[in-house]
């Protein structure tokens, strides 16, 4: 008898301590978008809609939308998080990533990528968006989907088709339909991306500019084979991602685009003395303006963003470098508290993205796990002047060679140890932003 007591204490205590652990990582459900009498088969497969629409089929193919349920990376983090909470992650993440499948139940937490139905592994598909009715919710996939009427879209005059009706919709031309997904929330209301409410109060939103406007520009062509030419829009959806695995299509081609749209986000000035004292000190000034006008820079899944910068300062008469910050150890990391080879070296570091906060204030790395949330962007059109106070060595001759890079990346390469996927972790692109280069006289 008392040995049952005992127990039943002790078990009273691991399982609170449990629940203790694990309070509600994600939000209770949203919307009731999930209509049960939906089949799979009332939502086609992108392949089906290529023989009419190329064009679309071609651009989204290539796109992150297509990659996001088959990106190695979310596959693992998606993995380790159900891991972690028991599976209470459930539909969270996958209710974004392959939001069709998810509603109709075809993606059971846990489940094996090689079990999934053929549509599930189509990501953000075409019937995805097309079937949106109406959007809720701004966050956590808040919108109704129901493609039994028709494919929704912004023709206002469709001509018609034996395929399908063709639905105005002015949910189309609005960034309220990509808010829906480019609001991230988890159970603790801690934000994880804010992409939506960042443009909202933008001067892009200010003015009438939208999502679309930037991410899927508008040209003139057809809108389908056959169909009178009118103005269409790119499905593309270039941003800052870029596929990480060998056989997805146009991989050279959006890495062009997302340089290009990289390039042209932001630019850097720096203030410099002309000359310098060996053994002196001197003050160094990085303006960088974002150039984005529709939300921060970054945005979106700014934990697992880094744009930073990297300054170099060398010695012409020896080639030496005198001074450094934003470089990367031999992992490929920063020199910040993240660095496995030497922690905290580079205290000078000017970095931009989000550091997710556990429960006792700790740093974490997954959604699930966050109580808080540190971010680091810039706002719309804004500026910052980082400083750098920097020491030259007596030795030094000069003339001083100054560069400064603005720097971007997906993933920080510690991050990718961490849910095993070092080859990525090896291969993964750093785009250059802006770059400055002067010359400093030493005297
Ligand atoms: C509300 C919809 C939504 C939910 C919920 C969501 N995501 Fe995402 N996720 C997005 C969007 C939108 C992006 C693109 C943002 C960007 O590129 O900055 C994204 C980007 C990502 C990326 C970066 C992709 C890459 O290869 O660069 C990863 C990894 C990821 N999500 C994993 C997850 C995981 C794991 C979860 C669950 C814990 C989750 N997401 C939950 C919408 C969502
Ligand atoms: C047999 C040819 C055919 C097939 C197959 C087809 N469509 Fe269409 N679709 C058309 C035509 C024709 C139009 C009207 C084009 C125009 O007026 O310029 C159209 C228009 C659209 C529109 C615009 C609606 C609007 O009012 O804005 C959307 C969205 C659309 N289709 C989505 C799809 C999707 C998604 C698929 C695959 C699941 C698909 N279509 C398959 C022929 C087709
Ligand atoms: C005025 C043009 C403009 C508008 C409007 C705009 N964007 Fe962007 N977007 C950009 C540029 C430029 C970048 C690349 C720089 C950056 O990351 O901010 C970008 C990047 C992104 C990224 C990748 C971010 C990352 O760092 O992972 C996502 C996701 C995105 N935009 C979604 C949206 C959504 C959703 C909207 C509407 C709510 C929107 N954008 C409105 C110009 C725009
Ligand atoms: C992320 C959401 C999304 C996905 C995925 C998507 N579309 Fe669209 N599509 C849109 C939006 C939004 C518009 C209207 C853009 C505007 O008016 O600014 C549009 C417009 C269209 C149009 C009308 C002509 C035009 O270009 O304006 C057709 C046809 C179309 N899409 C077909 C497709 C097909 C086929 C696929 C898959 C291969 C697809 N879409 C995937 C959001 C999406
Ligand atoms: C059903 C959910 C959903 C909707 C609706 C949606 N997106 Fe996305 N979007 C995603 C997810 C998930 C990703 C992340 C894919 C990845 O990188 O793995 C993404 C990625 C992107 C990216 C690429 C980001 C990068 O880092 O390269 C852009 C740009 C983008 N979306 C723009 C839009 C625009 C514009 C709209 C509205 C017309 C829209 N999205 C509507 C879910 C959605």
């Amino acid at each position: 008898m008392r040995y049952t007591v005992f127990f039943l204490l002790i078990l009273f205590v691991v399982f609170s301590a449990c629940s203790h652990e694990l309070p509600s990582p994600v939000p209770d459900e949203g919307p009731d978008n999930l209509n049960r009498e939906l089949k799979l088969e009332d939502f086609s497969m992108p392949e089906s809609c290529a023989p009419c629409h190329p064009n679309h089929y071609d651009e989204w193919e290539g796109s992150m939308h297509a990659y996001a349920a088959i990106d190695p990376v979310f596959i693992k983090m998606q993995e380790h998080g159900q891991k972690e909470t028991d599976k209470k992650l459930d539909q969270f993440c996958i209710q974004c990533h392959s939001p069709v499948a998810s509603k109709l139940g075809h993606t059971p937490a846990g489940y094996r990528q090689e079990d999934l139905p053929p549509l599930a592994l189509k990501s953000v598909s075409c019937t995805s968006c097309h079937s949106i009715v109406s959007v809720e919710e701004h966050k956590n996939a808040g919108a109704v989907f129901d493609p039994r009427e028709g494919f929704r879209g912004s023709i206002p005059d469709p001509v018609s088709t034996p395929a399908h009706k063709s639905i105005y919709s002015e949910l189309f031309t609005s960034s309220d339909l990509c808010g829906a997904c480019h609001n991230v929330v988890n159970g603790r209301d801690v934000i994880i991306e804010n992409t939506y409410t960042e443009w909202q109060s933008s001067p892009a939103a200010a003015a009438g500019q939208q999502c679309q406007d930037c991410h899927m520009p508008a040209y003139q062509g057809q809108a389908a084979v056959g169909g009178p030419v009118r103005e269409v829009h790119r499905h593309t959806f270039v941003g800052v991602d870029v596929a990480l695995i060998d056989d997805f299509p146009d991989r050279e081609e959006q890495a062009r685009l997302v340089t290009e749209l990289l390039r042209s986000a932001a630019q850097i000035d720096v203030t410099a003395p002309d000359s310098v004292r060996a053994g002196g000190f001197f003050p160094l000034y990085v303006t960088i303006t974002s150039l984005t006008a529709g939300h921060h820079l970054p945005t979106g899944a700014v934990a697992d963003r880094q744009m930073w910068l990297a300054v170099t300062i060398t010695d012409q008469a020896t080639g030496e470098i005198v001074y450094q910050s934003g470089h990367l150890d031999a992992n490929g990391d920063l020199y910040d508290r993240h660095s496995e080879i030497a922690p905290n070296l580079d205290y000078d570091l000017v970095v931009f993205n989000q550091q997710l906060v556990g429960e006792t204030g700790d740093d974490v790395f997954f959604s699930w796990e966050a109580f808080d949330e540190r971010t680091v962007t810039i706002p719309p059109l804004e500026s910052v002047t980082p400083r750098y106070f920097i020491r030259l060595p007596g030795s030094v001759q000069g003339p001083l060679n100054v560069t400064v890079k603005l720097r971007f990346r997906t993933f920080p390469p510690f991050l990718l140890r961490m849910l095993a996927l070092d080859d990525i972790a090896a291969r993964l692109p750093i785009v250059d932003m802006a770059e400055w280069e002067g010359t400093i006289a030493v005297n």
